[in-house]
């Protein structure tokens, strides 16, 4: 089979971080390296050995010595970029969110099911589904090592929004910052990560929310640097997510009948079940420790502890990392492993949560 030919678009930020999957992969070879700042485009050249050309202007995506295109640029120009991508029949990977309007995403998708009887494979990049432990945790979930989950807890905190705030107060412009380029702010940036992760993992989907979010610390910013709020799952389950640009931490829980998960860090793992030790079903825990835990009602005899660190975003060797695992379904011809429409519904959430926190009222999420 002949190489996939791709060209790349947005090669500033989080593009940077994963050329180097492009670069080994044997079966992919970028022919374009596209930002609107020529000299990103030619650095990414650079790091891709001088072999593809660079070009400022979008519509170089669009050659016909192009087979893939990779969308990394701002949520606003999603849209426009991913629909003359598919258009022209070339596959298409898009960076999350899948747009910064639930209109503009929904345009997205019937564009791609239209170029989806044409052969053409389209899916959402989403960075957390590289993690192995995040496959374990939705198999522990299905296989009922926490019992019957009660709740889900996210906590998604990066102090970005301060630099980016006093960036744009000393005059220097980014999308970031507006609500209309954006979406939103920290929320729709930071949040459907977990909106996702928690509704794959779950089998559910998510039906009300309740939340607040405001904006205390970052005045050069349109949209909220902090969010927080409870979703409600179709199976009654309940979730916490808290999102902001104004301080630092993460964490996901998992809280159950028989067991519980807290992942703090990206680093520490703490996981207790009434089932026993849990030893991986696609990562071998075996640095894991036992450790006497809290003598709770109901808790199990010891909880294991043990550091589990994802492979950074480059790591073409990790079969969970999703750039590779995308070029691999359009080699191989099957669905990609996320769908640009899985994603429009994280965004209905989205919208849901903002309703919310301007009308301080539960809001329904408006299912398609
Ligand atoms: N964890 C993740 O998966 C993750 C992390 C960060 C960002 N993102 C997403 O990636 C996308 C880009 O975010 P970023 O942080 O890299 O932004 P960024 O602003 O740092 O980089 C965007 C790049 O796109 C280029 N660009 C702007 N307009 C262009 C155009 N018309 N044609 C070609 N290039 C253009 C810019 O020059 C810049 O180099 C966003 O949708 C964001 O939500 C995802």
């Amino acid at each position: 089979m002949n190489n996939l030919r791709v060209a790349f678009v947005g090669c500033g930020g989080i593009g940077d971080h994963y050329l180097s999957v492009y670069r080994e992969l044997d079966f992919v070879e970028v022919v374009s390296c596209i930002d609107a700042n020529i000299e990103r485009a030619e650095r990414a050249v650079e790091a891709l050995d001088g072999k593809p050309r660079a070009a400022s202007n979008f519509d170089d995506a669009l050659s016909p010595d192009v087979d893939v295109v990779v969308i990394n640029t701002p949520n606003h120009l999603h849209r426009e970029q991913a629909v003359a991508t598919l258009e022209a029949n070339k596959h298409l990977l898009l960076q999350k969110p899948v747009a910064a309007k639930v209109e503009d995403a929904e345009a997205i998708v019937e564009a791609a099911r239209r170029a989806k009887q044409r052969g053409v494979v389209s899916g959402l990049y989403l960075s957390y589904f590289d993690q192995p432990l995040m496959h374990d945790l939705r198999e522990m979930i299905q296989r009922g090592w926490f019992g019957g989950v009660a709740h889900l807890y996210a906590r998604l905190m990066h102090r970005g929004g301060i630099a980016l705030s006093q960036q744009v107060r000393n005059g220097q412009s980014n999308w970031r910052a507006s609500i209309e380029l954006t979406g939103g702010g920290c929320f729709i940036q930071l949040a459907v990560h977990y909106v996702h992760l928690f509704k794959w993992m779950m089998g559910a989907r998510v039906e009300r929310v309740m939340a607040m979010a405001k904006n205390q610390h970052c005045p050069g910013v349109e949209g909220e640097d902090l969010a927080c709020a409870i979703l409600e799952f179709s199976n009654g389950a309940l979730a916490t997510i808290d999102m902001a640009w104004n301080t630092a931490g993460e964490q996901l829980s998992i809280h159950g009948t028989r067991g519980t998960c807290e992942y703090i860090g990206n680093q520490t793992l703490m996981l207790d079940s009434l089932e026993g030790d849990f030893t991986g079903y696609v990562v071998n825990y075996s640095g894991a420790s036992s450790q006497v835990s809290p003598a709770a009602p109901g808790a199990a005899a010891a909880q294991q502890v043990t550091t589990v660190i994802a492979p950074p975003l480059g790591d073409w060797r990790n079969k969970f990392n999703q750039h590779r695992v995308f070029l691999e379904a359009v080699r191989d011809g099957r669905e990609p492993f996320v769908s640009i429409e899985s994603g429009v519904d994280d965004l209905r959430v989205v919208n849901a949560v903002y309703e919310s926190a301007v009308s301080g009222c539960a809001a329904e999420v408006a299912h398609s």
